[in-house]
């Protein structure tokens, strides 16, 4: 299968669901606090995009081959669950790290993120972790302009990440996005300068590094002896995971982040320049 190439029409459909996606992170933003458990969170969540964006929980149901059905409307990992963490009624606790990623579905287009929330006061470990895979996030979205190639962006973000002294997660990528939540092509985040596809205008896919403060290698989740949920993934050496995610336009002359509104998290300084021409899906967010 080819990578999807998004007409004009279909890009503005994406920009939508792309901003209303990071809406809901930022409707969380003030819900994140000590003792809230997370499936409050996703109640939260599913009542603002059911009920007040019209919009589709991507993950409700999403039952990918192998997997059973998922079974709420975003996903919540905490310290060292690395993704696809499932909302349960355990609170949150002062100095937790959790990243929460939501995916939308309007009007058939899925907008794809997630953001990293420090639950009161954090270790300074912690928060470096946290801004670290932030951006490293951003580096790998600098990294998009037509005639680029993927290998670019994966290399962009390990180079960055293990010069930090983390790790990176290899198991899960990001990915194509658009009338379907997983398509092609897959985004590495580590790999070599100048290999794999090509960039092209109109293609959309998402930048979401995991990242480890030890080790990179990752298990299925049975800490306390319960069965296998079948979603959680943890750290193998039980070192805190981070991750951030973006869905990100190829333009004619570079990239456009889709998914940001109102409360997005600025870009690092690094990507701010030349915001104004290139980006004016972020210009609202700068301005
Ligand atoms: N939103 C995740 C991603 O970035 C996928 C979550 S699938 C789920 O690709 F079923 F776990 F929710
Ligand atoms: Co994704
Ligand atoms: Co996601």
């Amino acid at each position: 299968m080819p990578i999807p190439i998004k007409s004009g029409a279909e890009i503005d459909a994406m920009r939508l669901a792309g901003r209303l996606a990071s809406e809901v992170l930022d409707l969380l933003t003030p819900v994140i606090r000590p003792g809230v458990t997370t499936r409050e969170i996703d109640r939260i969540a599913h009542e603002h995009m059911v009920q007040v964006q019209h919009t589709v929980p991507a993950t409700l149901g999403y039952a990918p081959p192998g997997y059973p059905a998922y079974p709420a409307s975003l996903c919540t990992s905490v310290n060292e669950v690395v993704c696809h963490g499932i909302p349960d009624e355990r609170p949150l606790k002062n100095g937790d790290i959790v990243n929460v990623d939501v995916t939308v579905i309007k009007d058939g287009w899925h907008g794809d993120n997630s953001r990293m929330y420090i639950v009161g006061e954090a270790s300074i470990a912690a928060r470096r972790l946290v801004q670290v895979t932030y951006e490293a996030m951003w580096k790998g979205i600098v990294k998009v302009r037509p005639g680029a190639r993927l290998g670019d962006i994966g290399h962009a973000i390990q180079s960055f990440a293990e010069a930090a002294g983390f790790s990176i997660v290899r198991e899960f990528c990001g990915h194509g996005v658009g009338a379907r939540f997983h398509e092609e092509p897959q985004v590495l985040h580590y790999g070599r300068p100048g290999t794999l596809d090509e960039l092209v205008p109109g293609m959309i896919f998402t930048i979401e590094p995991m990242i480890n403060a030890g080790r990179r290698d990752i298990k299925e989740d049975r800490r306390g002896n319960r069965p296998y949920d079948g979603w959680t993934i943890v750290t193998r050496d039980r070192s805190l995971s981070a991750q951030w995610e973006h869905s990100v336009l190829v333009t004619d002359s570079g990239y456009e982040v889709l998914t940001v509104s109102a409360g997005s998290p600025p870009p690092p300084a690094f990507a701010s320049a030349g915001y104004g021409t290139a980006q004016p899906a972020l210009t609202a967010v700068t301005a």
